[in-house]
């Protein structure tokens, strides 16, 4: 984590050759949002399409063999994410995840969850519908990991038996469940569950400081199609973790009777892997760099702007937000206006999130994206917020 350059220069940056020819993505529209939906590059929807034809032409072999396919395709993801396949689930999404692993602790209504203000709206309701949760602000300024640490331990109190944090935030794009911090959280004898939404596919070792209970979505950074995810489970918890729907695989306990739903379309998890196959075959550390060179690229140039300020960053990630002048986006209404208005007039896509003392705007750097697209977002918005100067 690094406080924000005071003078931010842009740095050079270029198009990964070949990468906008791997999505299928509308030239017209500038796709600086990777971070909320993600995007399937064409050789992992070919793999889907395929599996969609095998099971068009034998709907039986199909069906039947889905548990082993299911156990192979677990396999290849675990290897690439440095997982225990025997600990992993394939799941619908991040929000089914954060239900079923709080599912498995079985708290009850009295237990204190721990969360942050930067934490994702459907997992902490997720939290809110199973036990009291305990909301800890943590100041989107702060300088580095170890004030993040410092106010996370600051929120516990001694009901707290849980804390639910996000590994990398989503409005924000902040580092919080780093391994330092969960390591003084299991000092403390709290269990931890951590929202790794982001880490898949974006971070070297998304499992790292190795939480009791972690979950990440495949759709977002390990270009799967959507509605892939995984949640990982500490061996004391496997067997707690309910089947979201208990089916025919029901007995064989976890994973595969979390995963297993009798007849469901299946080709999204089963091509899953190969999102994060093509990422070894075009050079995991390439793509990386690459991602996070453009999307500083583009932090800088939006630095630029009168009012507009970098919050403190990961240099390493994908993903960058800054704050946008204090009387915007204070609410989520205002927010989605403003994403809207960017959409339609600068024809790009982004990410406005609310704070009650202004919200900000969240940018990411893929394959697909290219310099010019950040600096056709930094020269319209710069516009664009002259228009709304608070009239004094
Ligand atoms: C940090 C974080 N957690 C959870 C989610 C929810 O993901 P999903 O919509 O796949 O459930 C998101 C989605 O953007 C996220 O950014």
């Amino acid at each position: 984590m690094s406080a924000p350059d005071p003078d931010p220069t842009p740095r050079r940056a270029a198009a990964f050759p070949g990468g906008t020819a791997l999505f299928r993505l509308d030239p017209a529209v500038a796709h600086l949002n990777h971070g909320s939906f993600g995007a399937v590059p064409t050789p992992v929807a070919r793999v889907r399409q395929r599996l969609d034809e095998e099971a068009a032409a034998d709907p039986d072999a199909f069906f039947l063999g889905v548990p082993g396919r299911l156990a192979e395709a677990r396999a290849r993801i675990a290897g690439h994410l440095g997982a225990d396949p025997e600990g992993l689930a394939l799941v619908a999404n991040a929000t089914e995840a954060a239900n079923l692993a709080l599912d498995a602790l079985r708290l009850e209504r009295d237990d204190e969850v721990l969360v942050t203000d930067h934490g994702y709206g459907t997992v902490v309701a997720a939290a809110a519908r199973r036990a009291r949760v305990t909301t800890v602000a943590v100041d989107p300024e702060l300088p580095d990991e170890q004030a993040v640490c410092a106010a996370v331990l600051a929120g516990l109190t001694p009901r707290t038996r849980v804390a639910l944090l996000d590994q990398i935030s989503s409005p924000t794009a902040r580092r919080i469940a780093t391994p330092r911090l969960l390591a003084e959280l299991r000092e403390r004898g709290i269990t931890t569950v951590v929202d790794g939404a982001h880490a898949p596919g974006m971070l070297a070792d998304p499992l790292a400081g190795r939480p009791d209970l972690w979950f990440g979505n495949l759709h977002k950074w390990a270009y799967a199609p959507p509605g892939s995810a995984v949640l990982a489970a500490a061996p004391a918890y496997r067997a707690r973790i309910p089947a979201p729907v208990p089916s025919w695989e029901d007995g064989s306990g976890f994973p595969l009777a979390v995963e297993f739903r009798a007849t469901v379309d299946y080709t999204g998890w089963l091509a899953a892997p190969e999102g994060l196959d093509l990422i070894e075959r075009l050079g995991a550390t390439a793509v990386r760099a690459h991602n996070s060179g453009l999307v500083a690229h583009g932090a800088g140039l939006l630095a630029g702007i009168p009012g507009v300020s970098p919050l403190p960053y990961d240099e390493t990630l994908a993903i960058r937000s800054l704050r946008l002048p204090r009387h915007l986006a204070r609410t989520q209404a205002e927010a989605a206006a403003l994403r809207e208005e960017i959409a339609a007039r600068l024809g790009c896509r982004v990410l406005v999130w609310s704070w009650p003392d202004g919200g900000g705007i969240r940018i990411s750097g893929q394959l697909y994206n290219r310099p010019e697209e950040y600096e056709r977002l930094a020269q319209g918005l710069g516009e664009l917020l002259e228009g709304k100067r608070p009239v004094s």
